[in-house]
């Protein structure tokens, strides 16, 4: 297990609002969880020889399936792309395993086709359809974002996919209508950790229907020009690039909308370290992460953060 830095800071008001023996537990719980401090980041996310051979012998199949998706050159990022391997092998998918750098190899033989996602709730027409379907009926664009972990580690990858207001458009939001709820598949067959009755699976995560809505939210279906690989979230994830990795929901089952506010997983787990708004701002710090600075998996490069992850323009208006 992984080292884990708990500062003074967090711990004291934990201590004063929580009985000792829950305080003591749920400190054993994060470590055996193996939610690691930035501390523990030695790799500085540069794969090792044979781990790359790995990951990209497992691309090859996922390169096979191209998407026809032309750049959105609204979008640009000044800082370096990542490069498609580093971000393979550094990721978080807690139904695998809490290792980043192993989630690559955990997620082989886990099946992303055939994949049914429902759109329920408070809409005029609902759907239940295979994801392929859903594709070939949303138009696809890349759009190169910048990408924030509370961990404060960042990538910039080119993501394929289409905004959620193209299928919020479709299936007509009753007017009751204030948030959007999703899902990730739940089988602890596949996926292991899911045997873990501490954590409240299927992990789940919401927006308000106004930030679903935004141009920036994309549902994504591929990543460097082909479909998601399943350690990216395949085969339809989340990304709101203003918000902490943790809302970019992974493996989508189910968009329902509702008029009551989602409990999202990492808030039910841990309600003092993670909000459902959890949009990025160096000026707040998580309890185990001070968030003023960031650095690029895959290099030694270091930025200060920047309110919003640089998405203002577009997203500050609604908060
Ligand atoms: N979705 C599911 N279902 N399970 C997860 O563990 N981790 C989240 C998010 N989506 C997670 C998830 C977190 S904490 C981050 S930082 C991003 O996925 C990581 O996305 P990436 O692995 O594609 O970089």
């Amino acid at each position: 297990m992984a080292n884990i830095r708990i500062p003074k800071g967090w711990e004291i008001p934990e201590n004063q609002v929580t009985p000792e023996s829950a305080y003591i537990n749920r400190r054993k719980f994060i470590r055996d969880l193996g939610i690691v401090g930035a501390g523990t980041l030695s790799l500085f996310g540069t794969p090792a020889c044979a781990q790359n051979r790995g990951v990209a012998k497992q691309l090859e199949e996922y390169k096979k399936h191209t998407l026809d998706a032309e750049n959105n050159e609204k979008y640009t990022v000044t800082r370096p792309q990542t490069d498609e391997i580093t971000a393979a092998t550094y990721n978080n998918y807690y139904e695998f395993t809490s290792s980043k750098t192993t989630v690559w190899k955990r997620v082989e033989g886990f099946e992303t086709r055939p994949w049914e996602i429902e759109i329920s709730g408070m809409v005029e027409n609902p759907m239940k359809l295979d994801v392929d379907e859903l594709i070939k009926q949303m138009p696809l664009e890349e759009r190169i974002y910048r990408f924030r972990c509370v961990e404060t580690w960042a990538m910039v990858v080119p993501w394929v996919g289409f905004p959620m207001k193209a299928l919020i458009d479709k299936v007509q939001p009753k007017s009751s209508a204030k948030y959007v709820e999703m899902l990730t598949f739940f089988d602890p067959d596949i996926a292991p950790q899911q045997r873990d009755a501490r954590m409240p699976w299927p992990y789940l995560e919401g927006l308000t229907i106004e930030e679903a809505m935004n141009e920036l939210t994309l549902l994504v279906v591929g990543v460097y020009g082909h479909i998601l690989p399943p350690q990216h979230g395949a085969p339809v994830r989340l990304i709101v690039p203003w918000k902490y990795g943790f809302k970019s929901i992974k493996s989508i089952v189910s968009i329902k909308f509702t008029d009551k506010k989602p409990r999202n997983f990492w808030n039910r787990l841990l309600p003092r370290e993670y909000s459902f708004e959890a949009n990025v701002n160096p000026n707040v710090p998580h309890p185990r992460w001070s968030q003023a600075m960031e650095w690029m998996i895959g290099s030694r490069d270091r930025y200060p953060t920047k309110i919003y992850n640089g998405y203002g323009d577009s997203v500050a208006h609604l908060y």
